[in-house]
């Protein structure tokens, strides 16, 4: 058990929100100073991420929060607060969690003011807090995906009751703004633009655990942008389940293409990404954006899921082989150099190999520069887990590998098609593998390491893309390749990106400062 001397809690509690918020982190960062002082030294957190992007969006609000509240982020999981955000997308995910939990509480045995907290999506199914209940006594906190912005309030709680803290809820109509964020890069960032879908793809526990599609105001997306420009950000990342229906529910209903001309006239702002585009509601407009925009990233997340017309039928998907086909030709007619990546499951309830050839035929005409292909997850809840016809897991297996080859040739071969070229990258890290090269990406969002100074991390250069190894190339700055082999010579001025004058401009600057 914890010893914590309780405080007081003086004058009232505010109602509204974010100023409610507010109020919890000051009473929280009291008993985090408590302990502190009893221990003799900081306190420390760690957040644990699973699935997707607002996940990891989400764990920048809790790290947030708690640097605010005065506890020290720490890579460990040996820490006095660690929160697991969870992801339910796959059956696998939720395992994943349970296996880490026991480790966790090994910590624990160790160290009794250690606090363990579980949010996200996975929290949102009852048999989930139920096993908790059951068997995981130890955990302290378990909240859902509809109230983490009430994460200061019960952290107090959890300081206060000494017994396990559950609040869920069902759904929220609620979208708090201004709450402290920890972001992960200085110089990118991912910005919600919505919450939730309304799609209900039959094999999918999104819409069940994330609610129901909600769009925050275009006048408060622009605010955040603008801070985070200010703050050193460079690039944004638009996060939604579904991109494309973004606004259709707000009292002034606004475009996604709308929103997006209106983030284009940010200063400062470099580049543009968003994800997840439903084919479904992919608009000519928006294609039109893209191409005039100069910030947009030449990149568009897809996902297919399946190329059968009856296998996207029975999953509630609205569009079929064909209409899909002809919105990526609609794309590269406008836009020829767009990437186009894709998510594509195999194994869904009823699906015959001969499903598959039609999924491989469209991989092989849109040749994709990269597709995340999953085994079907049965996911308790959706329509797809009450089908009958469910697919023996040895055909699962072989379809997939099959599947699988053609992605790895088609993605090899479309990628290499910029080999030579010298393109512009976001430089975001030193390499982890080998610290003399640096990781960047493309606006494309392909990956070139190369040789350089960390000094540019957070800044986007022109890269030599030399080698295509698959999914990633091995680059040179163009200042090297100049004092090698003379700029020109060895690049082709035909070579440049649409930005060809900004990559000039940049590579004269580099010259200089050397
Ligand atoms: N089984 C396998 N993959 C799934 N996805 C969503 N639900 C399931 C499931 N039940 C995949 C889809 C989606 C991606 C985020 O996860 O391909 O686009
Ligand atoms: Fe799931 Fe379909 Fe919504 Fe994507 S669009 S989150 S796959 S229900």
């Amino acid at each position: 058990m914890r010893e914590i001397e309780k405080i007081n809690h003086t004058g009232e509690v505010p109602v509204m929100e974010p100023q409610r918020q507010f109020y919890f982190m000051d009473l929280a960062k009291q008993y985090v100073t408590q302990i502190s002082k009893k221990k003799g030294r900081p306190l420390t957190f760690h957040v644990t991420t699973f699935g997707c992007q607002m996940n990891a969006r989400d764990s920048e609000k809790l790290c947030g929060i708690l640097e605010t509240v005065g506890f020290e982020e720490t890579d460990s999981e040996e820490a006095d607060f660690v929160i697991y955000n969870t992801c339910t997308v796959r059956e696998n995910a939720n395992n994943k969690v349970y296996g880490r939990l026991g480790y966790l509480s090994g910590f624990k045995k160790k160290n009794k003011d250690m606090m363990i907290a579980l949010c996200g999506c996975m929290m949102q199914e009852p048999e989930v807090v139920e096993k908790l209940k059951q068997s995981y006594r130890f955990v302290d906190l378990v909240f859902g995906t509809h109230n983490i912005f009430k994460f200061a309030e019960l952290l107090v709680r959890c300081f206060e009751e000494q017994k396990m803290v559950i609040d869920i809820w069902d759904d929220t109509k609620e979208i708090v703004e201004e709450l402290p964020v920890e972001r992960k890069y200085s110089f990118k960032s991912g910005v919600n633009i919505m919450f939730g879908c309304n799609n209900f793809c039959s094999y999918c526990i999104v819409p069940y655990v994330r609610g129901r599609e909600r769009s925050r105001k275009p006048q408060d997306i622009i605010r955040e942008i603008e801070k985070l420009v200010a703050d050193g950000v460079v690039e944004v990342m638009l996060l939604g389940q579904n991109v494309n229906s973004y606004g259709k529910n707000l009292d002034t209903p606004v475009t996604f293409a709308q929103l997006l001309q209106e983030v284009e006239k940010i200063d400062g702002l470099e580049r543009i990404r968003f994800m997840t585009s439903h084919p479904k509601d992919l608009s000519d407009e928006l294609i039109e954006v893209m191409r005039d925009s100069k910030k947009i990233s030449r990149h568009l997340h897809l996902p297919l899921q399946s190329g059968s017309t009856r296998i996207l039928k029975a999953m509630n998907r609205k569009y079929t082989k064909e209409s899909y086909l002809a919105l990526v030709d609609r794309i590269r007619k406008e836009i020829p150099d767009m990437a186009i990546t894709t998510d594509i499951i195999v194994g869904f309830p009823g699906e015959t190999s001969a499903d598959v050839d039609e999924t491989i035929d469209v991989i092989n005409r849109v040749k994709y520069d990269n597709a995340f292909t999953f085994i079907y997850s049965k996911r308790t809840g959706t329509p797809a887990a009450a089908m009958e016809n469910q697919v023996p897991e040895e055909q699962v297996k072989k379809d997939f590998d099959r599947l699988l080859k053609v992605v790895q040739d088609t993605a090899r071969e479309r990628v290499a098609r910029l080999e030579g070229q010298t393109l512009e990258a976001l430089v975001e890290e030193v390499n982890e593998q080998d610290a003399s090269l640096l990781t960047g990406r493309l606006s494309n969002n392909t990956i070139v390491h190369f040789k350089g100074d960390p000094g540019l991390i957070g800044k986007i250069v022109p890269v030599y893309l030399k080698e295509c190894h698959g999914f990633y190339y091995l680059g040179e700055q163009p200042l090297k390749v100049m004092q090698k082999s003379g700029f020109y010579e060895k690049v082709g001025e035909e070579n440049f990106c649409a930005h060809i004058d900004d990559a000039i401009k940049r590579a004269e600057q580099y010259c200089e400062a050397e």
